[in-house]
């Protein structure tokens, strides 16, 4: 039996709350963030979540988080235009190549930026000469939260 809010017997709690309350529940999601978004915690670090709540950056400060996630979504639109044909949205697909493409999400546990980089470079499938040195650290801090 699925809960059920005794005084209107409906499933759902949000329909049982006072008119009243109503205009306020509303607001909450509204005000519920629609993009990316940094997340405060009470260690004193910083979260990086995206739409879906997925942690994508733990920065150290708060003007560190706020300037990773700006990185952070301009490197998403770099990835999307250059990078998400061959290894797909969440950087998990391998059917390029008849299959030989390995996964790239979860690198940015074993390397650093540069690094990252210098091994989306190495196999001369995309050409990142055309991005400065503030798109590519973009791109690295997204291809590091995948
Ligand atoms: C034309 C298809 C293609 C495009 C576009 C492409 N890649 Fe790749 N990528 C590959 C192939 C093929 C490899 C090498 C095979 C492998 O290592 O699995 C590779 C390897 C990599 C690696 C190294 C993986 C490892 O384990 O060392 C990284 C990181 C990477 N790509 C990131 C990117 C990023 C970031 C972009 C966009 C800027 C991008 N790639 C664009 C096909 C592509």
């Amino acid at each position: 039996m699925p809960p059920t809010c005794p005084p209107c017997g409906s499933g759902l709690p949000a329909l049982c709350y006072p008119a009243r309350l109503k205009p306020l529940l509303l607001a909450l999601l509204l005000a519920a963030p629609s993009g990316p978004f940094v997340l405060p915690l009470s260690n004193g670090l910083y979260l990086v979540l995206d739409e879906t709540l997925h942690v994508r950056r733990v920065s150290p400060t708060a003007s560190q988080a706020s300037a990773d996630l700006k990185a952070w979504t301009t490197g998403r639109d770099i990835y999307t235009s250059l990078c998400s044909r061959c290894h797909g949205a969440d950087g998990s697909d391998r059917s390029y190549a008849s299959g030989n493409v390995k996964p790239i999400n979860g690198l940015g546990r074993r390397y650093s930026e540069d690094e990252l980089l210098e091994r989306t470079e190495r196999p001369g499938t995309v050409d990142l000469g055309n991005l400065d040195a503030r798109l590519r650290h973009a791109l690295a801090v997204y291809v590091s939260g995948l």
